[in-house]
């Protein structure tokens, strides 16, 4: 066995395509009822909805690849991260622009290169690949050629080759991803632009599909924003991925790395991630750094376990919630409502009730468990489930409900088995 170099997990970056699994129903949707049309000079928008972690932008840069590699469709990703104001918009697009006209220098990378110089003619360098902005020097004019609705209306039409009244296309179609719109979601100019958008496309029929992404909070932000927006969208909405699925994702990554893994150890992994993608790369990672003969075996996974659970509960759960748990009361509530959610397969993100907790832990005094609640409340981890009524709850956050699912778990799990080898 060489020396570990390079995990073939990705728990801190979204999933190279060859490592993706599963999300084929998704793929299919987003190719076939929105690339495919827009190649017939149908354009649409849809929403990827779903909460952090869950793999939106992997999805969304999977089908980028897959529409070039399928139909001969570019892409462009724009991340809007802390974009707020309509300058950083136009500041991100054209970042976007000026890593893509490094890729594919021959094709779509060099028609961007061509536009990039017409559009700030004394403000980009010409490099070895491709062009390189001077974004220091750029100012507000600058950024007015993709801020507006027209403005981006008219550099996708160059891109494509529209640009004259009977140009011929150069590519089909063009996906435009928008991911990370958390800063923006609210602003009201944003949700007007994107109704623009959508509508100034769809009227000059310009081949393009848009693809946004961003958890239910944002859709509903924007639509709170200016309520037409939420008529031009299709929603796509992710949930954790399927155990065979999940199962793929371990294969495929431990193959990659000339790795093999116990069937029980695979297993193991499966149920205690419970599909939600970056729970399973962190255990994978976890896994692949604990293993010591290329082999992963059950006792690899268990101590993975006990890392998941620090590495999801450092970089992802307040640290009052952390120090919360460190009583031994709650954490054999958590272990016995891990229990329970392994033996009912319990959806995430499903309420549980007290009065299931109370039965769970009959010799638990009934103060203990009104507590625990009410501390986990006071924390913001958990809110009443006011449509399933009194005595209902559910977790805030999927990443925290992961948190506590895998402590609880790493609590019921048994204690070391003999390793093999
Ligand atoms: N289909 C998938 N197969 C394997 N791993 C995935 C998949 N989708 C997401 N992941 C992993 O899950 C984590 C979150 O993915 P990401 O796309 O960044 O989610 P989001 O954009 O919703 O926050 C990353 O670690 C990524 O590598
Ligand atoms: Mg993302």
């Amino acid at each position: 066995m060489p020396p570990k170099s390079a995990s073939p997990f990705w728990p801190d970056h979204p999933v190279p395509p060859e490592a993706f699994a599963g999300r084929e129903k998704e793929i299919q949707r987003l190719l076939e009822r929105g690339i495919v049309p827009a190649m017939h000079e149908h354009p649409g928008a849809v929403f990827i909805e779903a909460e952090y972690g869950l793999g939106k932008t992997s999805l969304a840069q999977y089908v980028q690849t897959a529409a070039r590699t399928r139909y001969g469709v570019p892409g462009l990703y724009v991340s809007l991260g802390t974009a707020e104001t309509p300058d950083e918009l136009g500041r991100r697009i054209l970042r976007a622009l000026e890593e893509a006209s490094s890729v594919d220098q021959e094709g779509f990378g060099a028609r961007i290169a061509d536009l990039l110089k017409d559009l700030l003619p004394d403000r980009i360098q010409l490099t070895f690949f491709g062009v390189s902005v001077d974004w220091h020097r750029l100012t507000s004019q600058d950024f007015a050629a993709v801020r507006d609705v027209q403005g981006m209306g008219g550099v996708l039409r160059r891109l494509l080759g529209l640009k004259t009244k009977n140009g011929q296309r150069s590519w089909p179609a063009m996906l435009l991803v928008l991911d990370e719109i958390n800063g923006i979601a609210k602003m009201l100019w944003f949700a007007q632009w994107l109704k623009g958008f959508i509508d100034f496309v769809a009227i000059h029929r310009i081949p393009v599909f848009l693809v946004v992404c961003g958890t239910p909070q944002r859709r509903t932000e924007l639509i709170h924003a200016y309520s037409s927006v939420g008529q031009v969208f299709d929603v796509l909405p992710l949930s954790p991925l399927d155990a065979s699925q999940t199962r793929t994702v371990y294969a495929r990554a431990l193959a990659s790395a000339d790795m093999t893994g116990d069937a029980e150890a695979i297993d193991l992994m499966v149920t205690w991630s419970a599909g939600y993608p970056r729970i399973v790369q962190i255990i994978g990672d976890a896994a692949y750094w604990r293993d010591k003969d290329g082999h992963v075996s059950r006792e690899d996974v268990r101590l993975a376990l006990d890392d998941a659970v620090m590495e999801v509960g450092r970089r992802f759960v307040d640290h009052q919630i952390v120090d919360a748990l460190h009583s031994k009361a709650y954490r054999g509530i958590l272990a016995a409502m891990a229990g329970e959610a392994w033996q009912r397969g319990r959806l995430w993100g499903s309420p549980f009730y007290l009065r299931d907790l109370r039965a769970m832990m009959p010799d638990m005094p009934d103060y203990t468990v009104r507590r625990f609640i009410s501390r986990l409340r006071a924390l913001g981890a958990v809110v009443p489930d006011l449509e399933e009524g009194r005595g209902a709850f559910r977790f805030s956050h999927p990443m925290i409900e992961a948190y506590l699912s895998l402590m609880g778990q790493s609590l019921v799990t048994p204690p070391t088995v003999a390793r093999r080898g």
